[in-house]
């Protein structure tokens, strides 16, 4: 029995509704991974591409998901845990280590994950699982498009668009560590929480439509993506050389190539960005903003509300029950 492990698994795409808690083998880290035992995992867009099944980049995220079935069978891309046992060629964590970190293959909605060391970062000592486990995908991926895609500079004018969001929240924070000039849009019910997370402007986007106030940005990070927005209807808000940037990285595939305005790009979350987080984050300079919290028993329900498109900051699955 030693060997057993409880997760969530799917063995067909399609709704939330495909998810069983059960009793599968506790996976054996190769040489360059630790064995984590997850305390906590959190919602993000990737849960559902890879749930659904559906066809992105194309194709790409069949390619990573499976075509016919799930090639894995456990979701969950962020962890925070403990490491229990590392692989042979590990020198930066031991057994007992508190981590956190970004999975590129899923597996954490489960007892353990394996976690491979090029992904894996000590974990903020000032939060606790839950809040840490908020952190790899959706603040490594507004660290890359605010820190890597663009260079921001004191008094560049930034505008987060879905600053309400998983993504959105962690865009405002590290915005704010490059310039005082940060606007959020959002909605009516998420406009104290965007102001708590240093704006200088925040735009209700049900009562005023940015790309038509007459106002211009340096940066207009796009944190919404599925085509809400667009370069086509941002750009009369750009200064002369101001950026879009988007998490929508498809939408911009090949504009982007063409329109030195224009970015899109891959999250990457690394150790090296998850360590530049956990900076910022004892620096007390960005927080996580948990709006729910789940047992892992109900990840159907965390993927349900992630999917009604309205988060105020993250979802995230606690496993410690
Ligand atoms: N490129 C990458 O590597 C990468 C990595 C991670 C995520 N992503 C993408 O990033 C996006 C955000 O992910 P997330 O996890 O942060 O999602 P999320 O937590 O659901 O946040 C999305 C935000 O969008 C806002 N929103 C929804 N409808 C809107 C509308 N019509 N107009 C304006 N704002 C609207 C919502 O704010 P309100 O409640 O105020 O409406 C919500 O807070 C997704 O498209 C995801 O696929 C990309």
């Amino acid at each position: 029995m030693k060997n057993i492990m409880k997760a969530i698994i799917y063995e067909e795409f399609g709704s939330s509704d495909v998810f069983e808690l059960k009793e599968v083998e506790k996976p054996t880290p190769k040489d360059d991974e630790l064995l984590v035992k997850v305390h906590a995992t959190s919602v993000n867009a990737l849960d559902m591409i890879f749930r659904s099944g559906e066809s992105l980049l194309f194709g790409m995220t069949k390619l990573m998901a499976g075509f016919k079935k799930p090639k894995h069978k456990i979701l969950g891309f962020d962890v925070s845990g403990e490491v229990e046992s590392v692989g042979g060629k590990i020198k930066k964590f031991k057994k007992g280590d508190l981590i956190y970190a970004c999975l590129r293959s899923p597996g954490a909605n489960a007892e353990y994950v394996r976690v491979p060391e090029k992904f894996a970062a000590t974990r903020p000592a000032n939060m606790s699982h839950i809040e840490a486990a908020t952190v790899p995908d959706a603040g490594g991926t507004a660290l890359t498009g605010l820190r890597d895609s663009v260079v921001i500079k004191e008094g560049q004018r930034v505008l987060i668009f879905g600053a309400s969001g998983g993504v959105g929240t962690y865009a405002m924070q590290i915005a704010n560590t490059y310039t005082t000039e940060v606007t959020g849009v959002c909605s009516t019910s998420a406009v104290s929480l965007v102001e708590s997370l240093g704006a200088n402007a925040v735009i209700d986007y049900t009562k005023e439509d940015f790309t038509k106030n007459g106002q211009t940005y340096d940066v207009v990070f796009d944190a919404v993506g599925r085509g809400v927005t667009s370069y086509s209807k941002c750009k009369n808000s750009l200064t002369k050389n101001g950026i879009f940037v988007t998490v929508d990285f498809q939408s911009v595939m090949f504009k982007y190539m063409l329109n030195k305005n224009v970015k899109g790009y891959m999250g990457n979350v690394n150790a090296e960005k998850l360590d530049y987080l956990r900076d910022l984050i004892e620096a007390e300079k960005v927080k996580s903003v948990v709006d729910k919290v789940y047992p892992l028993s109900q990840i159907a329900e965390a993927h349900k509300y992630y999917e009604e498109g309205h988060p105020k900051g993250k979802v995230a699955i606690s496993l410690q029950e």
